[in-house]
């Protein structure tokens, strides 16, 4: 997760839409210009085909069987937790939680290590974080009277790298930050965050939900404590996440939800917990959606990491530059395209993003309008709301452009000069 600059493109991206059904399809008579997938990505026939063939072939519980179908099963579903171990390089994979998805991720790192905080203990966030790193916070400050920190941003919507060293102290205990943001696409740096934190004993977290499924993201050479992420976002099902820990940290954390799998003995008025990662996996799990996960990783795989990032680069660059080219708009986030990652958030001066979301609509191009889940950043930037566009593997310059026309179209629409 640092902003340097890929190389050029290699990915072929009507050989990729090929592979999405949906993206088949057609809205008001117009092929589909998907350009909301920070919100979430579609999904290949390989992920679609893997859901199908988990209940087709093996449905059973899993943990719990000796029959067959629960053994398969059970590996299915133990294949993703090794898959995303692989994925982003975690140093163990009894450290991959499966969950449902990032914010639950994060909420089990701000309930279960925030257990061990004490109150005017300090939470260092930042002010272009989404709601789901910082409302956990804000339950955990209520509760253990914790104090929240937010690293402020620059106009040109970075992080304020010179107001840290005054926000770190030894009270700070965790660092808690996105690694791009879903709003302004900034690609933070988190190996230099993360070595900040340490420097005064904080544990880093970093919300990856926008990180993983883009550039290459690796847990170890990172050097972080806690990651999270949802599969949804990266080709994969909804319905499950992960948050990726050092096994260390895991063991001092208690279960903040109780129930089967997650115990070693229970009785009637006490009870034991179950290894890491069960200790935090109570319950029948999305084993269906954890089985197909890995189809999306090897979608990834195929592609590199790499090449998807510079694929992304190549796009956001060539948006930022046709969406500049107008000349009315506001773009919001840094304006180097090394510097982020594939999304753009910008504002007509005369229309309202939802209105503009509508017109693109109708010729069948989805944006997303809105407050992108970041409030309090929303305040920041001084807008309401955005209008964002924001890219995947099977983008291309052409989908771009039918995104200015459209925009083009909407000024016309609504009688703007
Ligand atoms: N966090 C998702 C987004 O930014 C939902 O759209």
């Amino acid at each position: 997760m640092t902003a340097t600059a890929p190389p050029r493109t290699t990915l072929d991206p009507s050989a990729l839409r090929a592979r999405f059904p949906i993206l088949q399809r057609q809205v008001h008579g117009h092929p589909l210009v998907y350009l909301d997938n920070a919100a979430t990505t579609q999904k290949p026939e390989t992920v679609l085909a893997a859901i199908q063939r988990y209940y087709s072939t093996s449905n059973a519980n899993v943990h719990r069987g000796v029959h067959t179908l629960a053994e398969e099963a059970t590996a299915a579903y133990e294949a993703c937790r090794s898959r995303v171990a692989r994925f982003v390089n975690a140093p163990d994979e009894r450290g991959v939680i499966i969950v449902r998805n990032a914010t639950e991720a994060l909420n089990l790192v701000a309930r279960a290590w925030g257990a061990t905080l004490t109150a005017g203990d300090e939470v260092l966030l930042s002010e272009m974080e989404h709601h789901s790193n910082l409302v956990p916070w804000i339950l955990l400050a209520r509760e253990r009277g914790v104090v929240l920190r937010h690293l402020p941003i620059t106009d040109s919507g970075e992080l304020d790298m010179a107001a840290l060293p005054g926000m770190l102290s030894r009270r700070t205990q965790v660092v808690a930050l996105t690694a791009m943001s879903n709003v302004l696409g900034t690609i933070n740096p988190i190996a230099e965050l993360t070595e900040a934190a340490h420097r005064v004993g904080a544990v880093m977290v970093v919300d990856a939900a926008q990180s993983v499924p883009h550039m290459p993201v690796d847990f170890q050479a990172l050097g972080i404590d806690f990651l999270a992420f949802s599969a949804h976002k990266a080709y994969g099902p909804t319905g499950v996440g992960f948050l990726v820990a050092k096994p260390e940290l895991l063991e001092r954390m208690e279960p903040i939800s109780g129930g089967g799998e997650m115990i070693r003995a229970v009785h009637l008025d006490s009870a034991t917990w179950n290894d890491i990662p069960h200790r935090f996996e109570a319950g029948t799990p999305n084993i269906a959606d954890a089985a197909a996960f890995p189809a999306a990783l090897d979608l990834l795989e195929e592609l590199g990491m790499d090449a998807v990032r510079a694929h992304e680069h190549d796009l956001v660059r060539y948006a930022l530059e046709r969406l500049r080219s107008l000349g009315w708009l506001e773009l919001h986030g840094p304006l180097d395209p090394a510097r982020r990652g594939g999304l753009v958030s910008f504002v007509d001066p005369e229309i309202h993003p939802h209105d503009l979301a509508q017109v693109l609509d109708t010729r069948g191009i989805a944006i997303r309008a809105g407050h992108h889940c970041a409030q309090p950043l929303m305040r920041r930037l001084d807008v309401a709301a955005t209008a964002r566009a924001s890219f995947a593997v099977y983008n291309d310059r052409d989908e771009v452009d039918a995104l200015v026309d459209g925009l083009m179209a909407a000024r016309k629409y609504f009688g703007v000069a």
